[in-house]
């Protein structure tokens, strides 16, 4: 493992139910993810997908393997702290397929509602959020509220609110699916140049293949195991 390393999983393995009901969904995988790198994840609907990208995001736990975020290892068959939490919130941003920005709150204070929970200082945050909007392009809608804004600008305040507290790390599960092929692609750019400019690692779950060449590898999941195409 080296300085680059963002994540790396060895062995992991996942199932769900047991009896009749038991399904395994990823088996033994193995790989590593560099910061700076934009990864496509793909398999066809129900392939494990969402499940892999929650494993590394420490929201869903793994039957078996280990896993470390940056050089941290996490979890090695069971987690190693209680504060998966905390890991969460301090290394890892999530962007959804759809933005789930809150209705009721405008665009800087949806971003500044994960800071308030690090209890990040206040005017750094601000700061920070606004630096964030502006790089987006929609820095005169901080105000604003999300029904205000197009599908395509609430998706760039959903990355924004990923970015706001440094992650290493960006999981994206399927973030241009509610968009058209245009916005799809800028989307797809903007995450590309995050990657490469703030030495981010990002995982990103898409079904559209028009996305991949932007992509700097592409992880299948094939008979429950991780290959690269
Ligand atoms: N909490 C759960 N309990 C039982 N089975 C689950 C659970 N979560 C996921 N599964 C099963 O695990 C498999 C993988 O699901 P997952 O959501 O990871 O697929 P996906 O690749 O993200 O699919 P999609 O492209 O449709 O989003 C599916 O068969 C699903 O039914
Ligand atoms: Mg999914």
């Amino acid at each position: 493992m080296n300085d680059n390393t963002a994540i790396r999983v060895e062995n992991l393995s996942k199932s769900f139910g047991d009896g009749d009901s038991f399904i395994e969904v990823i088996k033994d995988a193995s790989f590593t993810i560099n910061r700076g790198e934009l990864v496509a994840l793909i398999a066809p609907s129900g392939g494990g997908k969402t499940t892999l990208l929650m494993m590394i995001g420490c929201v869903e736990e793994p039957v078996s393997g280990q896993i470390w975020i940056g050089n941290e290892k996490v979890f090695d068959n069971k987690w190693l702290t209680k504060e998966t939490r905390k890991i969460r919130r301090e290394k890892i941003g999530f962007i959804f397929q759809a933005h789930y920005l809150i209705p009721f709150l405008n665009i800087i204070n949806n971003l500044l509602l994960l800071p308030q929970a690090n209890k990040t200082d206040k005017k750094t945050a601000k700061a920070k959020a606004r630096e964030l909007l502006k790089y987006f392009d929609i820095a005169d809608k901080e105000k604003a509220m999300p029904s205000q804004l197009s599908g395509g600008q609430n998706q760039r305040v959903a990355i924004a609110r990923a970015l706001i507290n440094d992650p290493r790390i960006i999981l994206a599960d399927e973030p241009t699916a509610a968009l058209d092929m245009q916005r799809s692609v800028d989307v797809v750019k903007i995450l590309k140049k995050i990657a490469l400019e703030q030495e981010v690692a990002i995982v990103m779950v898409t079904h559209d293949e028009r996305m991949l060449p932007y992509c700097d590898r592409i992880m299948k999941i094939e008979d429950k195991a991780i290959i690269f195409k």
